[in-house]
């Protein structure tokens, strides 16, 4: 049975110090025994943030790193810095980086890899835009995603990982797929995953789905057989996550 994971993108929003009153707000409300609750906060937060909460079962993730060990490049972070001050998760792939900061399948390939060689767990992204899902080929190039950002990764890695499917046009946009479009692209993620190993891969990864996931739709979502919790991002900024990670 995988245990649900359900993480917060808090993408560029709150301050140091507005992060950790979010969190002391939160830390009761997300309180379960029945998910993996991860904050994936702003690179400045992530210090205060591990620190704020110690003592709960709350994880701290980042929202991206660098796929190199350490040299000069300028304004990123590796993967080596963010296990030394406990981070545990890092968002790899985010539609959003990929659209704005050239992000491809093959680096986020590379930070796959990385992640693992330094024990970061990595949620990886992937999903499609309103005019792939449109032209029909959503499937295709989800698995095209999966295929290339699993490349050189051992069974034993990729039963860690999450994978996060994320349409493009259901995030931000208020829009949340159907519990049939998500489990739909979900469960041929893991025909996927079972095809590049093994069955007993397929069954171990977690899927997330994330677009739009509020209160009212989560239940829904995560009951679906092949979705293994949520990606949130606006919701997770509010009093409304604790209620997503207790969807039940
Ligand atoms: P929203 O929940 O705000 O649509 O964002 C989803 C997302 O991009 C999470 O990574």
């Amino acid at each position: 049975m995988r245990r649900k994971i359900i993480a917060g993108n808090w993408k560029m929003n709150k301050t140091p110090t507005e992060a950790i009153a979010l969190i002391n707000e939160l830390k009761p409300l997300v309180a379960t025994k029945d998910a993996d609750v991860v904050f994936c906060v702003p690179f400045v937060s992530l210090i205060p943030a591990v620190e704020a909460v110690k003592g709960t079962d709350i994880a701290i993730g980042a929202q991206n790193m660098y796929f190199e060990e350490s040299g000069a490049y300028t304004g990123e972070v590796s993967p080596g810095m963010l296990v030394d001050i406990g981070v545990k998760y890092v968002i790899i792939g985010h539609s959003e980086r990929r659209q704005y900061f050239a992000e491809t399948d093959e680096t986020v390939n590379k930070k796959v890899i990385k992640a693992f060689e330094h024990g970061l767990t990595p949620i990886i992204c992937v999903g499609e835009s309103l005019t792939q899902r449109e032209q029909g080929i959503t499937i295709d190039f989800v698995r095209q995603q999966v295929k290339i950002a699993f490349l050189n990764v051992t069974a034993d890695q990729a039963k860690n990982a999450v994978i996060a499917y994320e349409p493009i046009w259901a995030i931000g946009t208020g829009k949340v797929a159907t519990t049939e479009q998500a489990e739909e692209v979900c469960s041929a993620i893991r025909m996927c995953i079972s095809e590049i190993y093994d069955v007993a891969t397929a069954a171990a990864i977690r899927i997330q789905y994330g677009g739009s996931v509020t209160a009212a739709s989560a239940a829904d979502l995560f009951s679906q057989k092949d979705i293994d919790g949520g990606l949130v991002g606006g919701a997770s900024l509010k009093a409304d996550f604790g209620k997503i990670v207790n969807y039940k």
